[in-house]
């Protein structure tokens, strides 16, 4: 075997997806793709109440159409282990907690059957009242355990922050203060819609249960849906080698496929269930509400001596959910005296879930508008007062970061971006009716690593080696990425290299979310060919025998995350023109500077950053579930009226990284780039559109009425 060092790296190039030839001719498998042998096929019955009891069932007519072979309610479904979970009990009660809940289901050989069929399942219902107003007066919020309480049973994925952090005195801080801002923003539910929509696949056999799911993670979902189904996990297999999108909506929410394991059980035939759309928007998940006030104190010279970060977050009365919202507000800026708190609102509504940077997107929505609005107010350029109040180590926890270039990324932005040649004046740039603006903001996500992945590598005597790990790939770059990391941790060029992912047959790994997920794969991916190259040379003279090696290894969590703060950067760029006449907005240009440390692979890496900042200009402009208060449901629910940034709404984006290692997240130098890209886009759109207009809109999204007075 010949040295690593002597072979060009693979990390660093733009390698062609692995999967990609697949893609494009249609062979890789998704879901519900999976040839199965006399499939039937599942219609949901959802709840028409958003609150209240079912008092009557008649299933009497749908039983008697031909080709159907079960409609199932609470009153007939198999018992299941987890009642206490109201999302993943499905079917264990008489109770409605919000509208277009599972209530029932039924199964038919063919699905214009099942969909026919339900239509002639009769239900009647105690209704009681429903509330589901977001306010911050209201008198029943409470404080979660966590600033992020995503979990739900069988192993929580949260960052374990308190709720409130205070330090010093913000109050008497801001009293003092030479320069204040005392502002409320606000951000509305949005709906995770992956193109690919939520699907199981379930068959059983000889008491074993197989699930085709779109999942972000198989050993999660597998010990999810084993849990709540009273079955050891090794008699559970979930197979998910392609995700068509999840951004956090193929992580907790698993109802659906749960619902299909007990229809699969009850007709004992293979069950294929996949969401509409429609269903989606109330099954499963989509991000919380918030109501957001920020509080800010500054001298004389434009340094922050008091920042206060109060958070209102929708849950669901069903299930308490929170999203860290103000956690970013305590990584950002050095400033002596701080308060953050997250509170609670307890809706009759879908339980919430996690949605690309679950918490940061919302809260930074917020920090970075007022940072805008307190750089104005202090006389000074927004990118100089960012720059003014970069803390030296992690301003709550006094740790020092583990790579922190969130100055550097402002610099060669704006150097870019061409921000010297801007005149700061609010609505001067002009072009016909165009007002012309432009706006910055910063962005920051954690880069965790997380324990729990174990990786296999066999390495034959032909030197073709085989790397089997039960990692995700949702259309991100997994594949490939996990392909150029094992090549180098083994010096072989990546064709020898043969990658297996997404089945739980496979060594477990963690999920495809928080970041976290090539960090966390590729640790014990590199770690387990060190260990068989080791071996390779100890006792093998660096030659492989003829039965081949292989060598099992895992990774602990990364112990330097109790020394060192683990965060991405960035800086956002944005260009708007704005229609003095209508309000019409265009995002004309939108330059992403990220601090990512080593890219993997340029051509996927880049692809996401895009794709992050994409989704944050449908944040800033488009994207809005409307929750009508009388029902209870949002009433927007298809692409018809769900507008999400399309081919006209995006023009000029660009990304861009600094060249970087971080010398603690992981022994490739990344971190995580997945969600650091959408963090800051609203604010950067929202902070470029007052620049035209003159006009702060404090409430997303940033629609043309809010424009015109
Ligand atoms: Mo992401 S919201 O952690 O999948």
């Amino acid at each position: 075997m010949s040295d690593v060092r002597a072979r060009p790296r693979a990390i660093g190039t733009p390698m062609d997806r692995v999967d990609g030839a697949q893609k494009v001719t249609g062979t890789a498998t998704y879901a519900y793709e999976w040839p199965l042998d006399r499939p039937v096929y599942l219609h949901p019955l959802q709840s028409t109440i958003a609150a209240g009891r079912v008092t009557g069932v008649d299933t009497s007519a749908a039983e008697a159409e031909p080709g159907v072979l079960a409609v199932l309610t609470h009153l007939n479904a198999p018992s299941l282990t987890r009642p206490d979970d109201p999302e993943l009990a499905v079917l264990q009660s008489d109770e409605v907690a919000w509208r277009g809940q599972f209530i029932g289901a039924v199964v038919a050989e063919s699905l214009e059957t099942a969909r026919y069929a339900a239509g002639l399942v009769r239900f009647e219902y105690a209704q009681r009242p429903h509330d589901v107003a977001l306010r911050s007066d209201r008198d029943d919020l409470y404080s979660p355990v966590h600033a992020a309480a995503f979990g739900q049973g069988g192993g929580e994925l949260q960052d374990g922050s308190p709720a409130d952090s205070v330090l010093g005195d913000a109050d008497t801080a801001m009293a003092l203060a030479t320069v204040t801002l005392d502002a409320t923003y606000s951000t509305p539910m949005y709906h995770n819609n992956p193109m690919e929509p939520h699907t199981a696949v379930v068959t059983w056999a000889d008491g074993e249960l197989t699930v085709r799911c779109s999942t972000q993670g198989v050993t999660w979902s597998r010990d999810l849906i084993a849990g709540v189904l009273g079955l050891e996990p090794r008699r559970v297999r979930v197979i998910s080698p392609h995700v068509g999108g999840a951004f956090g909506s193929k992580v907790y929410p698993q109802s659906y496929a749960v619902l299909a394991a007990m229809a699969a059980r009850t007709v004992k035939r293979p069950v294929k269930f996949t969401l509409t759309r429609q269903q989606m928007f109330a099954l499963v998940g989509y991000r919380p509400a918030s109501i957001q006030r920020i509080r800010l104190g500054a001298d004389g010279k434009g340094r922050l001596t008091a920042i206060a970060h109060d958070v209102v977050e929708q849950t669901a009365k069903a299930k308490g959910y929170a999203e860290q919202v103000a956690v970013s507000t305590r990584v950002m800026y050095a400033a002596p005296h701080r308060r953050t708190t997250h509170r609670l609102a307890p809706l009759d509504v879908p339980v919430p879930t996690i949605m690309r940077a679950p918490g940061e997107a919302q809260g930074m929505f917020a920090l970075e508008s007022a940072v805008d609005e307190m750089a104005l107010a202090c006389g000074l350029d927004p990118v100089e007062f960012r720059i003014r109040n970069e803390p030296e180590v992690h301003p709550e926890s006094g740790l020092p970061f583990s790579s922190r270039h969130l100055v550097d990324c402002l610099r060669e932005g704006a150097r870019r971006a061409g921000w010297e040649r801007r005149d700061p004046t609010p609505r001067a740039p002009h072009d016909g009716r165009w007002l012309i603006g432009t706006g910055v903001a910063a962005s920051t996500y954690p880069s965790p690593r997380f324990p729990g992945n174990t990786a296999t590598i066999r390495m034959g005597p032909d030197g073709h080696c085989t790397v089997l790990i039960a990692a995700a790939d949702m259309g991100t770059g997994t594949w490939t990425a996990l392909t150029q990391i094992a090549a180098d941790a083994l010096g072989v060029p990546v064709e020898r290299v043969e990658l297996r992912i997404g089945d739980t047959a496979l060594p477990p790994a963690s999920v495809a979310g928080f970041s976290s997920g090539i960090t966390s794969w590729g640790s014990s991916v590199s770690e387990t060919a060190a260990r068989l190259r080791a071996l390779l040379e100890s006792d093998f003279g660096g030659t492989v025998p003829p039965d081949g090696l292989e060598v099992t290894a895992d990774m602990p969590g990364n112990p330097d995350a109790e020394h060192y703060a683990m965060h991405s950067f960035g800086a956002q760029f944005a260009e708007v023109r704005v229609d003095e006449d209508t309000g019409e907005i265009r995002v004309v240009r939108l330059l992403g500077m990220f601090d990512v440390g080593q890219v993997i692979n340029p051509k996927t890496a880049r692809s996401q950053l895009i794709g992050g900042m994409t989704q944050g200009i449908s944040m800033a402009l488009h994207e809005h579930s409307v929750l009508d208060q009388r029902f209870g449901h949002v009433v927007n629910q298809d692409f018809a009226q769900y507008h999400i940034a399309a081919n006209a709404d995006v023009h000029a984006i660009e990304a861009h990284w600094l060249d970087e290692t971080d010398p603690h997240t992981n022994v490739m130098g990344s971190k995580g780039l997945g969600e650091v890209c959408i963090v800051g886009t609203a604010a950067a759109v929202a902070n470029a559109v007052h620049h035209a207009t003159g006009v702060r809109v404090r409430d997303l999204p940033i629609t043309l009425d809010k424009l015109v007075a």
